[in-house]
């Protein structure tokens, strides 16, 4: 039997269950997919927990944004794919299971070379990160302050900034320095002379600032620190963005990504499978848990100090 993890209230990880659900098959323009790694994401347990608000539950409730698996059944009048096809699943909201039954739109082709935790790891937080940085206009020659650069979003920041040309300048706890310094940032430990100790890094100064910490201190210090308030961005508090005179994507902002912003956020995703196929992006796998411990997976995830990502495994 297909299996999957539903709750039925809001509350603490103890409310997500493992149970056996229905199999079902695929419809028209829908795919059947064997899932064989599931990315655990922030919003799953912020939606769990009510911390980001939901529609009241009425039946089981499923979570889970990104998945990587195989395609076992194709639905009618499903062009371009087939039974065997590797692939990764991406703006779903079921995501923690076995089996899924997905609309093709949903699906992008998984290079042979790149594994399944790695595809998995990929949709939410490459995507958010590929799509930010190019609202920012972060460019050749700008030196970008990113708050948050050791999580899943900050890795993806740091080397997508590089390629852009930037110079990155990226907070974490002195325990997670080096590996920004892997990645081609120079890292600044977060806490009290933040602005100082980013000063030191940057003489010349920082041009463009991305919060993916949502703390108070790291918006005052890109306050301080960019001239230009328009190249400030968070995906943390988007519900104060307006108040606080920076900009925001998702992240609770009561202003929907624009279609724009949701094509870059879509063209993200095979771009970052090709370059991780070709070992030219990383992906780093810091937990992996059974799906069937999805409640300790977001344990993990609500410490707020994961290096890189958690990843459930059916
Ligand atoms: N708006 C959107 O569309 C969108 C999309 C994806 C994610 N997000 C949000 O963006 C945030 C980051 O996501 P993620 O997946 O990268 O999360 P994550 O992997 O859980 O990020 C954890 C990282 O945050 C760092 N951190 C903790 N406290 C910090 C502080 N005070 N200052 C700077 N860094 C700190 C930790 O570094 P240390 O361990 O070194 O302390 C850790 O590496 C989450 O809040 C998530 O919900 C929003």
């Amino acid at each position: 039997m297909p299996h999957a993890i539903e709750y039925d209230r809001l509350g603490g990880p103890e409310v997500l269950e493992y149970r056996e659900i229905p199999y079902e098959l695929p419809g028209p323009g829908e795919v059947l997919v064997e899932v064989r790694a599931v990315g655990v994401n922030p919003i799953d347990w912020k939606l769990r927990s009510g911390a980001r608000p939901s529609k009241p539950i009425t039946t089981p409730r499923r979570l889970g944004s990104d998945a990587a698996g195989v395609i076992v059944d194709v639905g009618e009048g499903v062009d371009g794919w087939a039974v065997g096809d590797e692939v990764i699943v991406a703006r779903i909201s079921n995501a923690y299971a076995t089996e899924l039954v997905v609309d093709a739109s949903k699906l992008t082709a998984k290079p042979a070379e790149l594994g399944w935790e790695a595809a998995a790891a990929i949709p939410v937080p490459v995507s958010t990160a590929y799509q930010v940085l190019a609202s920012l206009e972060v460019g050749d020659g700008d030196a970008l302050l990113l708050h948050g650069g050791s999580g899943a979003v900050g890795q993806a920041a740091i080397q997508l900034a590089r390629r852009r040309g930037a110079t990155v300048i990226a907070t974490a706890s002195e325990a997670n320095h080096d590996r920004l310094r892997e990645l081609g940032a120079i890292p600044v430990a977060y806490g009290p002379g933040l602005a100082d100790r980013v000063r030191a890094a940057a003489p010349e100064g920082v041009d463009v600032a991305l919060d993916a910490a949502g703390t108070d201190e790291a918006i005052e210090v890109s306050k301080e620190l960019v001239a230009d308030h328009h190249r400030i961005g968070t995906i943390v508090l988007g519900w104060r963005a307006a108040e606080l005179g920076i900009r925001a994507w998702s992240g609770g902002s009561p202003v929907p990504l624009t279609p724009e912003e949701s094509a870059l956020r879509a063209e993200a995703i095979p771009l970052a499978a090709r370059l991780a196929a070709r070992g030219e992006f990383e992906l780093e796998i810091a937990h992996r848990y059974p799906l069937a411990e999805a409640a300790e997976a977001h344990r993990q995830s609500e410490t707020g100090h994961v290096r890189g990502k958690i990843v459930l495994l059916p």
